[in-house]
């Protein structure tokens, strides 16, 4: 198993594990998998150009892309000290072998080296109990819950709004 920011020359893997993923479930995520299929390659491709602030990492079994997960950094000047993790999903054959935590450990292991970010935020749907016992034993709290943040085939979803502290507060 490997695990690497992914490149826009990983975009048709991406594309494919994306959609699969939007089109789980119970839902795990509040994009609507019908706006995603008629997202331009040329826009996913530009989702995968990888900055300072902005990456994708994958997980390859051999060639396959079975897992991912996105961090981005706030824009704004005064928001830059918070990032956010989001698109953590790992292919249902492949799960309980670890690629999880190993994607978001990742993440975190890059962020505590950037002495500018602070704090990092995630939403996850209440009922992904699998996602949300990853990040707290990865250290991350609830810090409240949006009620029926969307609606996926005529039922309600609530989030969980969660974050992690980084580095100490200096004020
Ligand atoms: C959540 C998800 C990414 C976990 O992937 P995974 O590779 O199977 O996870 P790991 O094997 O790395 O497990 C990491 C931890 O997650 C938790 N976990 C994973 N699967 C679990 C399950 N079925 N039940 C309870 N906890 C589970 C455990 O705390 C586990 O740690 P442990 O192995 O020390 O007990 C995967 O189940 C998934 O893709 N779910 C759908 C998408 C989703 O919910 N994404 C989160 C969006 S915010």
């Amino acid at each position: 198993m490997t695990i690497r920011t992914l490149t826009p020359t990983d975009v048709k893997k991406y594309r494919l594990l994306r959609l699969a993923a939007l089109h789980e479930q119970p839902p795990a995520f509040g994009t609507p998998a019908e706006k995603e299929e008629k997202l331009a390659l040329e826009a996913m491709v530009l989702r995968l150009q990888e900055s300072e602030d902005t990456y994708i990492l994958g997980a390859f079994s051999d060639d396959s892309l079975v897992g991912t997960i996105r961090f981005s950094r706030f824009e704004e000047a005064n928001e830059k000290h918070r990032g956010f993790i989001a698109g953590l999903y790992v292919r249902p054959d492949f799960r309980r072998h670890g690629l999880a935590r190993a994607l978001a450990t990742e993440v975190l292991v890059r962020a505590r080296q950037d002495a500018g970010l602070r704090r990092i935020h995630l939403t996850v749907i209440t009922a992904q109990d699998a996602a949300i016992q990853l990040y707290k034993s990865l250290g991350f709290c609830i810090y409240g819950t949006e009620h029926e943040a969307f609606s996926n085939q005529g039922q309600f979803y609530d989030e969980h709004l969660m974050d992690l502290l980084l580095q100490a507060k200096t004020n």
